[in-house]
């Protein structure tokens, strides 16, 4: 993917490194290198492929578009800031400032979460139209009727705001199941087997599309996107 020439500060910016005045006063006290050589104007734009950028002598690395996923543990909330409750953010290794979550998950769901800035994909993974299977595991209070599946499969109403669209259930005992849903409406799937009578106890989130829950990070953990991944989320749908 072509990267044009990008301002200085614009950078150090989405990188996390401070807001445009603090980058200018960054650049006055000389902290700023392009090329081994002292940079005091940050409006300057360079080619970050082939540039080489230093703050305070360390080198900045930067690509236009990151792609992380997260095993989020329970406990964080899905969202780039909150004042009193632990988020997401503080569990990946990157202070980028333009970093979006792609379909949040409830403060208690765990599991997959992609985090990334490329905005075009967030939409594409997230829009109804596109189908993008979302699969979930849960667990229930009660055992799970036995027309769960059907009814989850005609399109189940949960409540006067939302209707799902069809969705696929797959019963695995009395109380789990695999659900595969399209949509990523508020509390979507408690709201679904709520309709049937069940209460979640566990809610885990295994695949968005193509990309699967890397079981090995653990929870918490995180890691890049392969090349592989991320052009399978381009290609999908
Ligand atoms: N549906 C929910 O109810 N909660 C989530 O976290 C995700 C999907």
């Amino acid at each position: 993917m072509a990267v044009d020439r990008i301002r200085i500060d614009q950078l150090l910016g989405k990188t996390g490194a401070g807001s445009r005045s603090q980058i200018r006063q960054m650049a006055k006290k000389g902290r700023i290198m392009l090329n081994n050589v002292v940079i005091n104007d940050p409006s300057v734009k360079i080619d970050p492929k082939t540039d080489e950028l230093k703050l305070d002598g360390v080198r900045v690395a930067y690509s236009e578009y990151e792609y992380i996923m997260l095993y989020k543990p329970a406990g964080y909330i899905s969202a780039t800031e909150d004042r009193k409750q632990k988020t997401v953010m503080e569990l990946i290794d990157s202070a980028r400032s333009d970093l979006s979550i792609a379909g949040r998950l409830d403060i208690d769901t765990e599991g997959l979460l992609l985090i990334t800035n490329d905005g075009e994909m967030i939409h594409r993974l997230l829009s109804p139209k596109r189908h993008v299977d979302k699969v979930y595991y849960l667990e229930t209070d009660v055992k799970i009727p036995d027309d769960a599946a059907q009814k989850m499969a005609e399109g189940i109403v949960c409540d006067e705001e939302l209707t799902a669209l069809p969705a696929r259930l797959k019963v695995q005992s009395e109380n789990s199941a695999l659900l595969t849903i399209h949509e990523g409406k508020f509390h979507q799937v408690k709201r679904m087997m709520k309709a049937v009578g069940c209460d979640l106890t566990y809610l885990k989130r295994l695949s968005i599309g193509p990309l699967v829950l890397d079981e090995s990070l653990g929870a918490g953990g995180s890691r890049n996107l392969t090349e592989e991944e991320i052009d399978a989320l381009r290609h999908c749908n």
